[in-house]
């Protein structure tokens, strides 16, 4: 089979390089899925950089985290899958319940991702790919949408009378405003740039706001748009405090976002007066994903694609990930 690898301390798209393998064989309590699409996410971008974490892959690594396919070959014991079920990897060792933090995830540091014809994993690190999507669909769910899905039904969950503010064009806001107009509730969106705006609103959004002309964004959502009741906070500590200040009152911010980490002081008088709350959002468990793709099916929500590449192409689409243009997902096709 041929397989992209991540060689050990990469920095760069120097270091992935398209290898042939042996195609991988299942032990016990393991399933081997023919990968047929995969698709990148900014975490991807920070293993190429050696960001994630802040480590350098220690091993060559098959990258990236999401991908779906079909299970063409099951191990010694496994009862819960067949041949020809159509299936995504779950991103974190994570049943139910609280978060565990046995691993950083597929496609990182030591766990092996999905850019491969085949690749194999343990039986509870796989999960049902939706019947209303197809597999380049399918392939965005582990970590963008998971991730918006836990951020939006988590915590406070958000109802019909709920706003919900996502920062930035990039997946998980989108997956959150498709999942919170679903549910019935507004979303605003925050973008750098005008010509997205004009697409959010097209795509359902009520109101956006350019965030470089409007540096003081929280303050405008909440005086000229009443707050929010949850900010789906992609981008991280530097933009938390104007994500409080964006809340209403009892309002909560879903912190997920590894993009800045400025040390700007907190404002805790918004914190302290509004009674909100700050919650840390690690992608979601298998239980979350079921309750998310019960979602997708009965909505007919359909993943927001950008582009689409061939496997051979891997490394533009990794740029196209990268782009200031990008607007949805971008997907790796194999077949
Ligand atoms: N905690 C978790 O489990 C988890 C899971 C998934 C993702 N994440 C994190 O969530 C973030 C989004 O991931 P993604 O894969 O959706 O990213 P992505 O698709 O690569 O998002 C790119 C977009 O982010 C926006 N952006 C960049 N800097 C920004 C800033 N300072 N303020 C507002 N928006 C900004 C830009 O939107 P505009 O062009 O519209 O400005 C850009 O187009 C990343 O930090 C990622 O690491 C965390």
């Amino acid at each position: 089979m041929r397989q992209w690898i991540l060689k050990a301390g990469a920095t760069n798209l120097d270091g992935l390089v398209l290898e042939n393998a042996p195609t991988p064989e299942p032990g016990a309590g393991e399933v081997r899925i023919r990968v047929h699409a995969v698709s990148l996410n900014y975490r991807d971008q920070l293993v190429l950089k050696g960001q994630f974490a802040n480590h350098l892959p220690a091993r060559d690594l098959i990258p990236i985290s999401d991908g779906a396919g079909e299970i063409d070959a099951i191990g010694a014991g496994v009862t819960t899958w067949a041949v020809g079920d159509r299936v995504t990897g779950l991103l974190l060792d994570w049943q139910q319940g609280a978060p565990t933090a046995t691993s950083f995830g597929l496609g990182s540091l030591s766990e092996d991702g999905m850019l491969a014809e085949y690749v194999v994993l343990p039986v509870d690190r796989v999960v049902p790919a939706p019947v209303s999507l197809n597999d380049t669909e399918a392939a965005t769910l582990p970590c963008a949408a998971l991730t918006a899905w836990n951020a939006i039904h988590g915590g406070d969950p958000i109802g019909k009378e709920s706003k919900v503010l996502v920062l930035g064009s990039g997946g998980v806001s989108l997956f959150a405003m498709l999942f919170a107009r679903a549910a019935g509730a507004e979303v605003i969106a925050t973008s750098s740039q005008d010509v997205k705006l004009k697409r959010w609103m097209d795509l359902g959004a009520s109101d956006g706001i350019n965030y470089r002309d409007t540096p003081d964004w929280g303050k405008a959502v909440f005086e000229q748009m009443g707050g929010v009741n949850k900010v789906v906070d992609a981008v991280g500590t530097g933009t938390l405090s104007q994500s409080l200040a964006a809340l209403a009152y009892g309002g909560e911010v879903a912190l997920l976002g590894l993009m800045s980490f400025d040390d700007h002081p907190l404002d805790f008088i918004s914190l302290m007066s509004k009674g909100a709350s700050v919650r840390g959002v690690a992608v979601g468990s298998a239980q979350m994903y079921d309750a998310m793709v019960q979602a997708i099916n009965n909505y007919q929500i359909h993943s927001p694609i950008d582009r689409r590449f061939r496997f051979e192409e891997a490394k533009a689409a990794y740029q196209a990930q990268s782009s200031p243009d990008l607007f949805g997902k971008i997907v790796i096709d194999l077949v």
